[in-house]
């Protein structure tokens, strides 16, 4: 495509999440799962995104809890199979080049295209603020994820349904750079996560810790089948000896991903002719997800075991990724005409 060649010749992925804390089922199967299975197939850059988590700090305490969310994070994903001997696992604050990025690119950036970004407009309503009282950071949030994903010359960027605008920008601002100052940075595309969505333990939208209707991967298999034994099944189904429906039942939804097909069968014989009832089922659905959920755990008491070993995996990538990004940096500066340091 571009001056992308890394001497390996495999694609360049980049993803990012905000250290939010402990992971749930839901944040798994809908990305990292498919993070590490793309370790297969490229060369994997995986960041702890702390700079974009600032913009919406607004006290020391605030800011306290980011580094014990990073460490939770972390710990989940290398849990679930993220591989730090082939990946690089890394925290976005440790390569300041990316902050370097982000001011030259917010040269070439429109301001009409951030204000246009509708999760700007979302996240303007949730703060409460308005386009005035917003602060710059937040405005230049897009220009900052584009700095994390070009300074590599990541060429693909698996991410949600939600974040294809802000990729679509990506592509303009690479772009717009190319076009002023000669071809520099691969456009990202987007590598959309096929999975199904995991609906919350409420039934009623997709899981999410803001909405506690959530599975934590780190919680013990005792309080991961409390909280299944809580979820919402199908409201028809008063009494036992009612048929339920599967088909409007989360449950049934989620025996269907995590139950064995041959058991999922019986699931649904038995649900719709009233054989078995909604405590039951529940009760073998924490079984299954407990399954599921086994290994991860198995692997997270290892690194938890090992904390000096999980800081030296950030340390390590970090210094990896700033030895790409100096690169960068250095032709950005070249190709710009400022002088080099
Ligand atoms: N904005 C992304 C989110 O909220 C996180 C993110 C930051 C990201 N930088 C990135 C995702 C680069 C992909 C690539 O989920
Ligand atoms: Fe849902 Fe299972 Fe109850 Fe049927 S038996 S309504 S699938 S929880």
């Amino acid at each position: 495509m571009t001056s992308a060649t890394n001497a390996s010749k495999r694609g360049v992925i980049f993803s990012g999440m905000r250290p939010t804390g402990l992971l749930h089922l839901g944040n798994y199967i809908g990305a990292l799962q498919n993070w590490v299975a793309l370790q297969d197939e490229y060369d994997c850059i995986y960041c702890a995104v702390d700079i974009h988590a600032l913009t919406t700090v607004e006290s020391r305490a605030d800011a306290a809890g980011i580094q014990s969310n990073i460490e939770d994070m972390v710990l989940d994903w290398l849990a679930a199979g993220i591989d730090p001997e082939r990946s690089i696992v890394f925290v976005q604050s440790h390569v300041p080049e990316v902050m370097t990025l982000h001011t030259l690119l917010s040269m070439v950036t429109p301001l009409g295209w951030l204000m246009r970004v509708p999760t700007f407009k979302e996240k303007v309503r949730q703060m409460d603020e308005t386009e005035e009282t917003v602060n710059y950071g937040l405005v230049g949030y897009p220009v900052l994820q584009t700095a994390d994903i070009i300074l590599y010359k990541a060429d693909t960027v698996p991410v949600g349904q939600d974040q294809i605008p802000h990729i679509e920008l990506s592509r303009e601002i690479a772009r717009r750079f190319n076009n002023f100052f000669g071809d520099t940075f691969p456009e990202p595309q987007v590598k959309l996560t096929e999975a199904p969505l995991l609906v919350g333990l409420d039934g009623q939208a997709k899981m999410s810790k803001s909405l506690d209707n959530h599975l934590d991967l780190a919680a013990t298999p005792e309080d991961t089948a409390r909280r299944v034994m809580t979820a919402f099944t199908d409201p028809q189904r008063a009494t036992r000896n009612i048929p339920g429906r599967p088909e409007v039942c989360n449950v049934y939804s989620m025996h269907r991903m995590f139950t064995p097909p041959n058991a999922v069968n019986a699931v649904y014989d038995e649900c719709t002719t009233a054989a078995r009832g909604c405590v039951d089922c529940k009760r073998q659905l924490a079984a299954s997800i407990n399954a599921f959920l086994e290994p991860l755990r198995e692997r997270r008491r290892e690194y938890q075991a090992r904390p000096e070993y999980v800081r030296e995996i950030l340390h390590e990538g970090g210094k990896r990724a700033r030895n790409i990004a100096a690169r960068t940096i250095e032709e950005v500066y070249e190709k710009m005409g400022l002088t080099q340091p």
